[in-house]
């Protein structure tokens, strides 16, 4: 839980910073002035002061003099000195030089654009990337989720983000797939999503034939070859198993809201041969056991990067794809999102990639590579996520049954009267895939975690139901006020006075902050909490302090209407859809 001090302590420091290069500007040549900031007890005196104008001008005195008639003048030079900032509304010195700022107005005037800034133009986010003809699974689902909203984190803070869909469509397993494809499907043209049905029980059965029939296993190693080689038929063939897979994916997508650009495996195909010849003319390619590995120093196995077949593997791909992401696209932080299972297979690839001088040996230098791993989703047995039947989850049932609970929820409520069908329908679907996504970031992501409906549903504690039900309140606080809002913003005045609406302000101004430390440290639970904390702050100021026919209404409103603004704003970076109304 944060608390006001700690809060208090935050803006401090920011305006700690902001005084200080003021300070070196104002007396360069003393070194050892620390910036003196402390919050304003008094409302009319702006919100925060400087208050080292006296002892300063004592200091110099004792020197012998200064520039400086007196301690008011010392506040006048540093206030004058401030570095241009979108912290401070407005300033002014008072009494024995003190400079008063005033930060308030940033909660009214885009504290939602207040991005952080970053020091790189463009990244590469690899996430979701399923596999081809088989099932999307909560795997995936938390790699989506997970990824989506480190791409929205960084866009925020003006980086250009390509959102790579890294799907597996390449591998053996292609040749099993054609040859079943042709086997029941003679006039090949024909075949469709409807014709294949299921993708998944098509894989599981060509899987069958291929361990059955050593006749069938041997075409199908065949077929392998055929397609590697490029031919036609076969290469059709693929791309038909692709394009129903990929519909499937895109339908998922489509329901998260999640924008990605399929670069699949075997986009990076014709780049692997020159790779490999490069990382070989540097030496570091040798012969194992009739594979061609690279010997990395702290692992117990090399990287494989040709196989004994003379084949490539998913490594060869992994550190062609880099190549590829750092030279063409120009990419200067590779993110790369999957389970921490695959943690040893990049820890791999990113250290020859430094090996081979591609990346800084330096670890927070740019270009750079980040491995996003998570942990598992668990069901309520503590063992991975199944359903009865041990099969994995599918991803689309899941999304259905979220939907589907939570317009039971909506209904019960008998929110079907003066709802439309619409209505209802868009609230079941932000409540309950919000509710999917935000059970899933507000964990640190290294942690298992249960997959429980009836938790992430509930509309009390850490939840996004509770999350999105505050919001709509404060609107609804703000539509019952009867006064609009917008003209309140240009005209009226924020003032924060008592202990609550200052708790909440001062969380409000830590906005920009946290964004930055969850962006820079690839933790969207650090987000979460901010949210959670806000709409408790929220809570508490609206018990303690009357909105609605107070005299500090305008004040108020407008202390909802900020609220309300950033956990839009952090609702939006977590992938959330707002609702206006419960
Ligand atoms: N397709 C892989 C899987 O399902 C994930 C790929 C992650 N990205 C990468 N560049 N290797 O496990």
């Amino acid at each position: 839980m944060a608390n006001d001090e700690e809060n208090v302590g935050n803006v401090k420091k920011l305006l700690a910073r902001v005084f200080e290069l003021s300070l070196q500007a104002t007396v360069p040549d003393e070194t050892d002035v620390e910036p003196i900031v402390t919050a304003s007890t008094v409302g009319r005196f702006g919100d925060y002061q400087c208050n080292n104008a006296m002892g300063l001008f004592s200091k110099l005195k004792g020197k012998g003099g200064g520039q400086f008639r007196g301690p008011p003048a010392v506040g006048q030079a540093i206030m004058k000195n401030l570095p241009q900032t979108e912290m401070i509304e407005s300033c002014f010195v008072a009494g024995p030089g003190f400079v008063n700022v005033s930060i308030l107005k940033m909660l009214l005037d885009g504290i939602d654009t207040w991005a952080p800034k970053l020091s790189i133009k463009r990244a590469v986010v690899d996430f979701s990337s399923p596999n081809i003809a088989k099932e999307m699974h909560v795997g995936h689902l938390r790699s989506t989720i997970i990824g989506d909203t480190i791409a929205r984190m960084l866009e925020f803070s003006h980086v250009d983000v390509l959102r790579r869909n890294h799907v597996g469509d390449w591998g053996t397993q292609f040749g099993m797939l054609i040859e079943h494809l042709f086997e029941k499907f003679p006039n090949i043209e024909a075949v469709n999503e409807t014709a294949i049905g299921d993708l998944q029980a098509f894989y599981k059965a060509s899987k069958q034939r291929f361990d059955d029939d050593s006749e069938f296993k041997e075409r199908a190693q065949k077929a392998v070859v055929r397609l590697q080689g490029g031919e036609k038929r076969y290469r059709d063939a693929w791309a038909q198993i692709c394009a129903i897979s990929r519909r499937e994916f895109d339908s998922v997508y489509k329901r998260l809201k999640v924008e990605l650009e399929e670069k699949g495996e075997s986009f990076y195909n014709p780049f692997i041969p020159s790779v490999i010849e490069g990382l070989t003319n540097q030496g570091l390619v040798e012969e194992s056991e009739g594979a061609r590995v690279i010997f990395l120093e702290g692992f117990n196995i090399p990287l494989i990067v040709v196989k004994s077949d003379g084949g490539y593997n998913y490594a060869s791909t992994d550190l062609t794809a880099l190549w590829y992401r750092l030279n063409e696209e120009k990419a200067e932080w590779i993110i790369y999102v999957t389970d921490v299972g695959q943690q040893q297979h990049f820890e791999m690839v990113f250290k020859a990639a430094k090996i081979a001088g591609w990346l800084p040996t330096e670890a927070n230098k740019y270009p750079r590579t980040s491995h996003v791993g998570f942990g598992l989703v668990l069901g309520e047995d503590g063992k991975r996520f199944r359903t009865r039947s041990t099969e994995v989850v599918r991803l689309v049932d899941l999304l259905d049954e979220a939907k589907s609970r939570s317009k039971a929820v909506l209904e019960e409520r008998e929110k079907d009267k003066d709802w439309t069908k619409e209505e209802i329908d868009q609230t079941a679907e932000a409540v309950g895939y919000g509710a999917v996504k935000y059970a899933d970031l507000k964990n640190n992501r290294l942690t298992n975690y249960t997959f429980n409906f009836d938790q992430m549903l509930s509309d009390k504690g850490n939840t996004a139901v509770y999350l999105l039900y505050a919001h709509a309140r404060i609107c609804s606080i703000i539509r019952k006020s009867g006064k609009d809002v917008e003209e309140l913003k240009k005209t009226g005045v924020l003032s924060l006075e008592h202990q609550d609406e200052r708790v909440l302000g001062l969380h409000l101004l830590r906005f920009s902050e946290i964004v930055e430390e969850a962006c820079t440290n690839l933790l969207p639970n650090i987000l979460c909490e901010y949210l959670y904390n806000l709409s408790e702050n929220f809570s508490k100021f609206y018990s303690n302090c009357q909105v609605i026919g107070s005299a500090e209404e305008t004040s108020r409103l407008l202390l909802c209407e900020a609220t309300a603004m950033v956990m839009r704003k952090c609702f939006f970076l977590l992938g959330i859809t707002p609702v206006y109304k419960i």
